[in-house]
């Protein structure tokens, strides 16, 4: 039942530098819907402090899925579980049929590579240009050439708005420019699987609603499954196929499903939060208007 993600290698030699062929990649051994990952029984901690208990879902293959619940509640955790940074307290995280924390060090190095991380923060190497930063992964990982790398960094950069910036130092980034820059950076090795924390927290609407059909970009044309934690109401709505809703007062998820559903038809607190995106406009923010 389970299927495995492209080997590194292959989504390494697929990377050409070719604009046309980037519409073209998908994931030959999955089939939309299918499961990519299975989380199983997985109970997050520290040390005695237990997060989330008994989580149960898979991360299908070409959605987006985004994780959601209170700050606090354990969704930043939960990323780092799936990425292979903490090992969990009780429970799996299997690819296909390799589980993650009881692999070798070759195949969890060969899982790794298969998939993009931005973390909240959404660090850049501040040493090098945005250009080298997007190369870089191609450079540990890829066997393209230094042209290639460049062309290809360049593509990456020129999807997520930023093709003028190559030769930018991170630091002339504004916050917005620096999470697409680190998108672009987990783009470069065409991963099947891209993990988000947070990319549109602080932008602005505009920069927010960019990043939106960045999102469904790469997964309508390239079959890329997003996984991606976010508060951002509209974003979620825009983007989201399913949501994973973390409670922190029970620890454990209490909602998985289409979000407009759950918000019609999901637990109470589950609705409450995902209503407030949508406020009637208050008196308050009335009176603001000129
Ligand atoms: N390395 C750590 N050691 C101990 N506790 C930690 C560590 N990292 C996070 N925590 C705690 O775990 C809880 C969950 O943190 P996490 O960052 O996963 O929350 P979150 O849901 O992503 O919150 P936010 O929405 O604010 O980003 C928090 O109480 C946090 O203080
Ligand atoms: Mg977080």
């Amino acid at each position: 039942m389970q299927t495995t993600a492209p080997m590194p290698a292959e989504s390494a030699a697929a990377v050409t530098g070719d604009v046309a062929r980037s519409t073209t990649r998908t994931s030959t051994s999955t089939t939309a819907g299918t499961p990519l990952v299975s989380v199983q029984g997985l109970t997050m901690a520290f040390g005695r402090r237990v997060l989330q208990r008994d989580l149960n879902f898979d991360i299908r293959s070409g959605e987006v899925l985004a994780i959601v619940g209170g700050s606090g509640c354990g969704k930043s955790t939960l990323l780092r579980h799936l990425i292979g940074l903490q090992e969990p307290a009780a429970g799996r995280v299997l690819y296909g049929e390799h589980d993650l924390y009881a692999s070798d060090p070759a195949t969890l190095a060969r899982l790794r590579r298969e998939f993009g991380v931005t973390f909240q923060a959404g660090a850049l190497w501040s040493s090098m240009t945005v250009g080298e930063n997007v190369m870089l992964p191609l450079q540990m990982f890829s066997p393209l050439s230094a042209a290639q790398r460049e062309q290809e960094a360049r593509f990456k950069l020129a999807l997520v708005g930023l093709a003028a910036s190559f030769d930018a130092e991170p630091a002339a980034l504004s916050g917005g420019m620096k999470k697409r820059a680190a998108i672009a950076r987990a783009l470069a090795l065409d991963p099947a699987l891209l993990f988000l924390d947070e990319p549109s927290a602080g932008l602005d609407p505009l920069t927010s609603a960019d990043l939106d059909e960045l999102i469904l970009h790469l997964r309508n044309d390239l079959g890329t499954t997003v996984v991606m934690v976010s508060h951002e109401l509209e974003s979620i709505y825009a983007v989201a196929d399913r949501l994973l809703f973390l409670d922190a007062a029970t620890q454990t998820m209490t909602a998985l499903g289409p979000p407009r559903e759950l918000q019609r038809d999901g637990p109470p607190t589950v609705q409450a939060f995902l209503r407030r995106g949508a406020p009637a406009p208050t008196a308050a923010a009335e009176g603001q208007t000129p």
